[in-house]
């Protein structure tokens, strides 16, 4: 029987990929902002509505540098409900991630709760936009401009997501994207930084590269980050693929709407007016007791029939043991994020699914 897989990678063709390959060998430059490093950079800006993209090799050394580039220090106010790599990210900055819970409607961290958690150490709110639904950012925006603190969104999940026409990229300080193989666009591995000034895209593309001025100068502590030429490629030949991808999730979005909408104890996330989704994720909150099964059954039946939906995010960070009572963060109370990690189900959501597809995973879930 049919695998039926939670995502499938945005492959381009052989046919489209090869032309920039051979260009590639003939032109010997295989990494440190080669022509297609810089031809992907400017196109993503065009394509994302932002004006400086630092491109990385990693969403999660991005997050790195970019709490580096701002040069923090103390406490960070995050969420619980995310991927470990947003409070990895901040303890790898020696700062202390101070988590704070989410909303019941988004999942995305709740401003009503953050400035509780603000203390004379806190220096930056680093919120997610959690299955690319985006953060409440004019409540967050008014706090960090309350108590004088960084934003930095974690926009893993969000890309080519819009508010009223602006892309949500341009939000806070920073905002960092990744283009891992399983997120919507992808350079197979690869992530960016996207800020507001040449001069900050400047420091983001030493950090990323040692720390190098020149060949004889170095002004800075940086990693190795950077995102070499075939990355790129494949980054530039998927972009002609995107629009087409979203669109179809957008009807595999509709087409499990309507089906979940008759199954009760089963709740999905719905469209956010004057927003436009890319539908990374298809999360459904089960009800156990409405639904009759729990949410672990549920996935243990999808997955003895082939259906490979994931529990994301569960654990919870918080619950992970590394996290758990670990003395170099602070945890509020989280109750709502650790409901929705222990009932909640990711359903299989790519451009290849087709209406057989989504028959066979809606009469396993009625
Ligand atoms: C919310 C979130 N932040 C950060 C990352 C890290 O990105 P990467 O895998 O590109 O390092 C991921 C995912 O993979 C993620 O889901």
């Amino acid at each position: 029987m049919k695998k039926i897989t939670v995502t499938t990678p945005l492959l381009p063709s052989l046919d489209k990929l090869t032309p920039y390959l051979e260009d590639i060998w003939q032109r010997k430059w295989l990494t440190n902002n080669g022509h297609y490093h810089q031809l992907l950079e400017k196109e993503l800006g065009n394509y994302l509505g932002v004006e400086h993209i630092c491109l990385f090799s990693n969403g999660t050394l991005a997050l790195v540098a970019a709490m580096q580039a701002l040069e923090l220090k103390g406490e960070v106010i995050t969420t619980p409900y995310s991927f470990v790599a947003t409070s990895h990210s901040v303890m790898l900055n020696n700062l202390t991630p101070v988590f704070v819970d989410v909303e019941p409607e988004t999942f995305n961290l709740d401003s009503a709760k953050i400035e509780a958690a603000i203390t004379d150490k806190t220096c930056a709110i680093l919120p997610v936009h959690v299955y690319g639904n985006p953060c409440d950012h004019q409540a967050i925006q008014a706090i960090a401009d309350k108590h004088d603190l960084k934003v930095i969104y974690d926009a893993a999940h969000a890309f080519g997501v819009k508010k009223d026409d602006c892309s949500v990229l341009n939000w806070g300080d920073l905002s960092i994207l990744s283009f891992h193989a399983t997120k919507a666009y992808s350079t197979i591995e690869g992530g960016a930084i996207i800020c507001h000034t040449l001069e900050m895209k400047q420091k983001l593309d030493k950090l990323k590269s040692f720390g190098f001025d020149s060949e004889t100068e170095l002004s800075l502590l940086g990693s190795n980050a950077k995102m070499n030429e075939i990355q790129a490629a494949f980054g530039l030949a998927s972009l002609e693929l995107i629009d087409d991808a979203i669109e179809k999730r957008q009807e595999v979005a509709k087409m499990y709407r309507e089906a979940l909408n008759k199954v009760s104890g089963l709740r999905c996330l719905d469209d956010i007016d004057g927003v436009r989704h890319n539908y990374s994720y298809f999360p459904i909150i089960i009800d156990e007791k409405e639904y009759g099964l729990s949410r672990d059954e549920l996935y243990e039946k999808l997955h003895k029939n082939n259906v490979l939906a994931r529990r994301y995010f569960y654990p919870l960070i918080t619950e992970f043991e590394f996290y758990k009572n670990n003395n170099k963060t602070i945890q509020h109370s989280n109750d709502v994020a650790k409901s929705i990690s222990d009932n909640v189900i990711c359903l299989p959501m790519h451009h290849e699914l087709d209406n057989k597809d989504i028959d066979v995973i809606m009469e396993l879930i009625k």
